[in-house]
């Protein structure tokens, strides 16, 4: 029988994610796992990660400071969830996991803040530690600035070995000028984690049981300690500070908009465009700077973003064109629609097959059909417009009563001349034409007029007379 890839890789594994801390030096009152960067809270990334190695089923995250926001935030992933009810530090947090973890041959312990490791270095790391036979097996990384970080300690130069692992807080001078770094991940046999587990002291300046201890402990046993490096240090920086928060949004927004130019968008300026990493862009779309793509965004081909538009959750068709200024929500533009500048469209709209909404336009679950035109300052809401609806400037739907919400029908081919309020429920018939400054109230049929302004009247010589007395 051929060999699983399971066995191959040491037995059944399992992937701890460390997600339980506060985050003191964020000085945020929201879970430091939940900072975004790129677009989704630090711990979706390592969850996201980890799941492409292996079943979700498999995953294990250790919450405890505010547990239940955590668990919320990423409960859609199907990881399972480890409660560490006090936060004793990261070797405490494996200790809460002893129960979850018993049915495994291996642990990879990753780090809830460090939202850039690769499942490529995941799976190399497991490697690594099943052909080593270790009891754990460190990730380590080469960094020029090594300062705050834990520094590994080999057993002889260049050796695959570990001595034990340093934290910044307790290294003398000369272990400080040391660039090997622990990057808070390890492969771990579980046995003889748990059987030595208990070994771990708090002697420290943070008074914490530190899994990086683990190393010296088991070393001590007599078990196999060894270490492997990151093919790129990048990938298991955490995000301690704001600052850093910073950095590494910048750096995966970066790395998105370099993906999305090899794949053949023109973005001007990437480094003003924020694109969340799971947006799809289409070949030969041109994305003008100072622009935001957000969430499950997706644009075709041939399209144009103009500047400072704001588009989330959306799906733009091919040719479709974004003016300046435009903030779309939740919404479906189809092919060659044009849009803008300054539209808004609120949640829930399907703008047809080259239909234009033009600028100060406000929409909200409206269906506009396949080339109709609603050009200047006007409201749309609730509405179902048909095909080839000429909507005029200053076009308002009323479709609240203070209470309930009301629909707006409009039919193909029906003219709405400029200023007209359309009192919903109301049917436009196909068609029909609404004049200037109407308030609809009543239903049209097809093909008919309808006017509800009030009459015009004409006073001569009136302006004339009023200045003339008030000169006298
Ligand atoms: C840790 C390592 C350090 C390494 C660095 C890499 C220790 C003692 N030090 O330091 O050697 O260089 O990562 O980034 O492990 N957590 C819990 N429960 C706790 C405490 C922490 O789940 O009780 C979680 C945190 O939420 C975080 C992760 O563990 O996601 C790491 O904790 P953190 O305090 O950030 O460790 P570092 O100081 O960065
Ligand atoms: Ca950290």
């Amino acid at each position: 029988m051929p060999k699983s890839k399971e066995s191959q890789a040491g037995g059944k594994t399992a992937i701890a994610i460390m997600a339980a801390g506060k985050g003191t030096r964020l000085k945020s009152k929201h879970p430091k796992v939940l900072h975004q960067v790129g677009g989704k809270p630090l711990l979706a990334h390592a969850i996201a990660a980890a799941t492409k190695v292996i079943r979700a089923n498999d995953v294990f995250a250790i919450i405890g400071h505010e547990a239940e926001r955590v668990r919320a935030a990423v409960a859609d992933s199907g990881v399972n969830f480890v409660l560490q009810k006090v936060q004793r530090g990261t070797g405490h947090a494996l200790m809460a996991a002893r129960e979850a973890l018993s049915g495994y041959d291996q642990v990879i312990v990753l780090s809830g803040d460090a939202p850039l490791i690769t499942p490529a270095t995941i799976q190399k790391l497991r490697e690594f530690h099943a052909k080593q036979k270790s009891a754990m097996t460190i990730l380590t990384a080469v960094l020029p600035n090594p300062t705050g970080y834990g520094r590994v300690l080999r057993k002889g130069r260049g050796g695959d070995e570990v001595e034990r692992i340093v934290e910044e807080k307790s290294a003398s001078p000369a272990q400080k000028k040391m660039k090997e770094i622990n990057s808070g991940f390890y492969a771990f046999a579980v046995e003889p984690l748990f059987r030595h587990i208990d070994k771990l002291g708090t002697d420290n300046p943070h008074g914490e049981f530190y899994l990086t201890d683990m190393a010296g402990v088991l070393r001590k046993a007599k078990q196999r300690v060894t270490a492997v490096a990151a093919n790129d240090p990048q990938e298991i920086l955490g995000a301690n500070t704001r600052a850093e928060l910073a950095a590494m949004d910048q750096r995966i927004r970066a790395s998105k908009c370099e993906q999305l130019m090899a794949e053949g968008v023109t973005i001007f300026y990437p480094q003003t465009c924020v694109i969340d990493g799971d947006v799809e862009i289409g070949p030969d779309t041109v994305i003008q700077p100072i622009v935001q793509l957000r969430g499950r965004t997706r644009v075709g081909g041939d399209c144009l973003i103009g500047s400072y538009s704001v588009i989330r959750n959306s799906t733009l068709g091919d040719g479709v064109e974004i003016l300046p200024g435009c903030v779309i929500d939740d919404s479906k533009v189809e092919a060659h629609a044009t849009l803008g500048p300054y539209s808004r469209l609120r949640p829930g709209n399907v703008v047809g097959e080259g239909a234009h909404i033009g600028n100060f336009v406000e929409m909200k679950k409206t269906r506009m059909g396949k080339g109709s035109k609603a050009g200047h300052l006007t409201y749309l809401g609730d509405a179902q417009i048909g095909e080839r609806v000429n909507v005029g400037a200053g076009t308002i739907t009323c479709n609240y009563d203070g209470v309930l919400k009301h629909k707006t029908v409009i039919e193909d081919e029906v003219f709405v001349g400029s200023d007209t309020t359309l009192v919903a429920p109301v049917r436009i018939g196909k068609g029909a034409y609404l004049a200037a400054g109407s308030c609809i109230t009543d239903d049209v049929p097809p093909d008919a007029l309808a006017l509800g302004r009030a009459r015009q009247i004409v006073k001569d010589g009136w302006a004339k007379q009023k200045r003339e007395a008030r000169s006298k």
